[in-house]
């Protein structure tokens, strides 16, 4: 029996100094949501101190009527409060926060302008898949892979239910909604790279439904690209070429694509390059030997719920599968 790694959350989430801040935005998105929230947040203060204000004002006011006095005429009672603050000003306030409000959504839906990188961004229960459209198409399964400073139009689809795209650092909330085609614009201004989750409740493990973007230096991200386009690393040892035998004489190539081998389901995430990639499983628990070793022979146990089957290998067939896999850079 194989014994898990501790199930860590992303290794970034537990790193302080990872915090997501919805106000120190990396993208233009982002820092275009924290003007808004700013500034809503400051003119809605300006308000409720407005108003307390005035209420304090009158208490004050009252205090100071002689006790017993006649009350002021019906004309005098302050029907210009009423004017004044029950419709000129919040026809004001209003007016100037939508005005605000409608600047932000338009430059968010319109971006730079420049002419963007495409990526096909699907989710499913639970994960999420990005294509980049090319001579070869890009597969990747839960990172998203993306150049500093260049305009993206990502293309939002689910293949089930209803799931939201949100990386805090990035960009705004977009929901993915079955039998139609979201869009968002965005831009990354650092390298580094950033976390993503499911932000509409979609099953057993919508938390567990995580992924990362990836921002790299362009020159970063062209070599990224070109590796990233060419066919899985033949396998490089007997017992690797054995796991690849494994590998497609199994059900995992009936779910699974592995480019330049006859596997090419589609149900489950794309394992091309798997072992570059940090973590598995959406996010939940390192790219490590023994934690792939348990993912492959007892999913539920990592992901109670998720709909891969648990493979049926022997202790060698594992070993020889795992080989393999550790090697698809
Ligand atoms: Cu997908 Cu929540």
């Amino acid at each position: 029996m194989i014994r898990l790694k501790a199930l860590a959350p992303l290794a970034h989430a537990e790193d302080p100094s990872h915090a997501v801040s919805l106000l120190g935005g990396k993208g233009d998105n982002a820092e275009i949501l924290g003007r808004e929230i700013t500034f809503q947040v400051i003119a809605g203060s300006l308000v409720f101190l407005l108003v307390i204000g005035i209420l304090l004002a009158i208490v004050v006011r009252q205090r100071r009527l002689p006790a017993g006095g006649e009350p002021p005429p019906e004309d005098e009672r302050g029907h210009g409060w009423i004017w004044a603050g029950g419709i000129a000003m919040p026809l004001v306030v209003i007016s100037v926060v939508a005005a605000f409000a409608a600047v932000s959504i338009h430059q968010l839906a319109h971006g730079d302008g420049g002419k963007p990188l495409t990526v096909d961004v699907t989710s499913q229960r639970w994960f999420w898949q990005a294509t980049y459209a090319g001579d070869n198409d890009v597969t990747t399964a839960n990172e998203i892979v993306l150049p500093v400073g260049r305009p993206v139009l990502l293309r939002l689809e689910t293949r089930d239910v209803i799931h939201s795209f949100w990386v805090p650092e990035l960009a705004q909330k977009v929901d993915m909604v079955p039998g139609r085609r979201n869009s968002l614009r965005l831009s990354a201004n650092e390298p580094g790279t950033y976390l993503g989750r499911c932000m509409e409740f979609c099953g057993i493990q919508h938390a567990n439904m995580r992924f990362e973007v990836r921002v790299l230096p362009p020159a970063t991200f062209d070599r990224w690209l070109r590796h990233a386009e060419g066919p899985a690393v033949p396998p490089a040892t007997p017992a690797a070429h054995r796991g690849e035998q494994v590998f497609l004489g199994s059900t995992c190539s009936a779910c699974h694509a592995i480019e330049g081998t006859p596997a090419r389901g589609s149900v489950g995430p794309d394992l091309t390059h798997l072992a570059a990639r940090e973590m598995i499983a959406a996010g939940t628990v390192p790219n490590t030997r023994a934690n792939l070793a348990g993912w492959v022979s007892d999913p539920h146990g990592i992901k109670p719920g998720v709909l891969m089957p648990e493979g049926e290998l022997s202790g060698e067939q594992l070993r020889a599968l795992l080989d393999y896999l550790e090697g698809l850079r």
